[in-house]
């Protein structure tokens, strides 16, 4: 026994055993606490990724699970899971005594973290050199078997051939193309659960938000977004895809970074029935929140009314419609012309003091991983 042992007291033998596996802070030290037939193990409650609790995830045999983005640690001897050894929480001695259970603070194994090769998104954001770069996002649902007309998705061709007409570069994608998986609400979690890039989009490397992330975080300077009105609503997808977007937002939230600058989004909406302002005003809300400026007049839509049921005359409507068709490139010109005075002007500073917090302070800089370190060190 180490002559610089600092016992401290967790209680109850009979009292702790009841619990498989617990989460327990003493100072700032977090020890995730396991008991499998009788036998305790304790390791540090931090997670090497990004500071989980591994005292609140689960057990999977002898390896506790981190209930963030579930990397595994073993439960008493620290050690990462198998071909992972070396990527280690520290460990804990613990001794019975009289009933009681004790744990040695002076960690018995430290921490070790293996260097991981960041996700390409992880990237420093920079823009390179070269025209303004437009962004169409068409929302719209479709069966790729059969295509059919999508008057949203006509207007943003109109609009992109416009930009491209301008000097601008212009590409599209369309949502429906793309296999990505729903959120699944690791912001729910924690704050610091939810990273940048995405924690699914790192752990899944067949997941396809990431032509999404590269064009509107890496690539674009204009964002052009077509949505179809569906209940009074976006689509679905473009909802898919918002969700799968808190991760940009959050990164303002917990550190004051700020991935999207100098960057304009607008909007084309199409519905059958109307609701076409609450529908923008939720669009703008949202790229407002991740850090877009919008142009002048910042969207363009159209809507049969609220007793029209005559869809098929809608598609006719929209095809023939030279002023439909005329209004999206000129929010296209709209659009691209905002950008290029934000790149002249480079307006927005690197950092918004309290921009992602609506006013409140900042989240603490560190992560729990951090804090725990600094713990652990000292
Ligand atoms: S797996 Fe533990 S924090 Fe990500």
């Amino acid at each position: 026994m180490s002559d610089d042992a600092r016992w401290h007291d967790l209680g109850s033998v009979e009292e702790l055993s009841r619990h498989s596996l617990r989460q327990i802070t003493i100072g700032r030290t977090k020890i995730a606490l396991t008991c499998q037939n009788g036998r305790f193990g304790a390791i540090s409650g931090a997670c090497n990724h990004v500071g989980g609790p591994l005292g609140d995830g689960r057990l999977d045999g002898d390896y506790v699970v981190c209930p963030w983005h579930h990397w595994k640690f073993h439960c008493r001897t620290g050690e990462g899971e198998p071909g992972f050894e070396k990527d280690c929480v520290p460990s804990y001695e613990l001794k019975e005594e009289g009933g009681r259970l004790w744990i040695n603070l002076m960690p018995t194994t430290r921490r070790n973290k293996l260097p991981h090769a960041p996700h390409p998104l992880a990237r420093l954001v920079r823009r390179e050199d070269g025209p303004v770069r437009v962004l169409g996002i068409s929302t719209t649902v479709m069966d790729p078997a059969h295509p059919r007309y999508s008057t949203s998705e006509a207007l943003l061709e109109s609009a992109l051939a416009a930009a491209g007409a301008m000097g601008a570069e212009a590409r599209c994608v369309r949502l429906s193309d793309l296999k990505f998986r729903a959120c699944e609400g690791y912001y729910s979690k924690s704050a610091h659960a939810c990273t940048w890039p995405c924690s699914i989009t790192q752990m899944d490397p067949a997941d396809e938000m990431t032509e999404v992330y590269e064009g509107i975080v890496h690539w674009a300077d204009v964002i052009l977004l077509a949505t179809p009105i569906r209940w009074g609503s976006a689509s679905s997808l473009y909802y898919k895809m918002v969700e799968r977007m808190n991760c940009v937002q959050n990164q303002v939230t917990i550190r004051n970074k700020v991935l999207l600058r100098n960057k304009v989004a607008a909007f084309i909406i199409t519905g059958g029935q109307d609701n076409v302002q609450a529908v923008a005003g939720q669009m703008m809300g949202f790229f407002g929140e991740i850090g877009c400026l919008f142009p002048q007049f910042p969207y363009i839509a159209h809507s049969r009314g609220w007793a029209a049921e005559d869809m098929e005359r809608n598609v006719a409507y929209v095809q023939q419609s030279e002023s439909l068709h005329q209004a999206a490139r000129e929010l296209a010109g709209r659009a691209v012309n905002t950008a290029k005075v934000l790149l002249a002007t480079q307006v927005e500073p690197e950092k918004v003091a309290r921009g992602g917090r609506k006013g409140n302070q900042p989240m603490a800089p560190e992560s729990p991983a951090e804090a725990a370190a600094v713990v652990e060190a000292g």
